[in-house]
């Protein structure tokens, strides 16, 4: 893909994300509080910042694994179809689980991947997302918790890309595409 110049503009900073992580992160501890042991799914490799910050707020006992699905390689569209490229390491058959997801989008891929765990009959599963964008959505899909919602922007940081690029800011920011 030929590289268009743009800036980044921040939308969402580390300070708010921070203090929005502890409040959900008080919801999910008392949701679990009876857990003999929680496993907390990171979906690769957005989620890959956020799940490091949210299992250091929680205070369970936890485990974590990855699964990686993608529906859009390294393009902006999705393809609609999920693919998992990596699956867990882990059985989740009476477990209680928490599937964690940097952005819902149009919510084929967290549809996909909670219909996938489901039929391996985990005791209880639950999910949080970062970011929605309800006015994408295509499929009927939310997460049981949801950081911010956030209009239609072209978003990136905190392990959201842009063709592999920006995953390392530590705040959400909008791109710009500057002329
Ligand atoms: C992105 C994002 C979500 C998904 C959301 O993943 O991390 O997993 O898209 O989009 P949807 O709701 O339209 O399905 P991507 O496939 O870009 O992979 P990545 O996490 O490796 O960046």
């Amino acid at each position: 893909m030929p590289e268009r110049p743009y800036v980044i503009d921040e939308m969402i900073s580390a300070k708010a994300i921070a203090a929005r992580l502890e409040e959900l992160c008080r919801e999910i501890t008392a949701e679990f509080r009876d857990t003999d042991k929680l496993v907390v799914v990171g979906l690769l490799r957005g989620s890959f910042v956020f799940i490091a910050d949210l299992v250091r707020e929680l205070d369970l006992p936890i485990e974590v694994d990855f699964l990686e699905a993608s529906s859009y390689g390294d393009s902006t569209e999705s393809s609609r179809e999920v693919r998992i490229l990596k699956d867990l390491r882990g059985a989740i058959e009476g477990r209680d689980v928490l599937v964690v997801e940097d952005i819902v989008d149009t919510g084929y891929t967290l549809r996909h991947v909670l219909g996938l765990l489901r039929s391996r009959k985990p005791a209880r599963m639950k999910s949080i997302a970062l970011l929605d964008k309800p006015s994408r959505r295509e499929v009927d899909i939310r997460a049981d918790w949801i950081g911010f919602e956030i209009p239609d922007e072209f978003v990136v940081g905190y392990g959201i890309d842009f063709a592999q690029r920006n995953r390392n800011l530590p705040y959400i920011g909008k791109v710009r595409f500057t002329p």
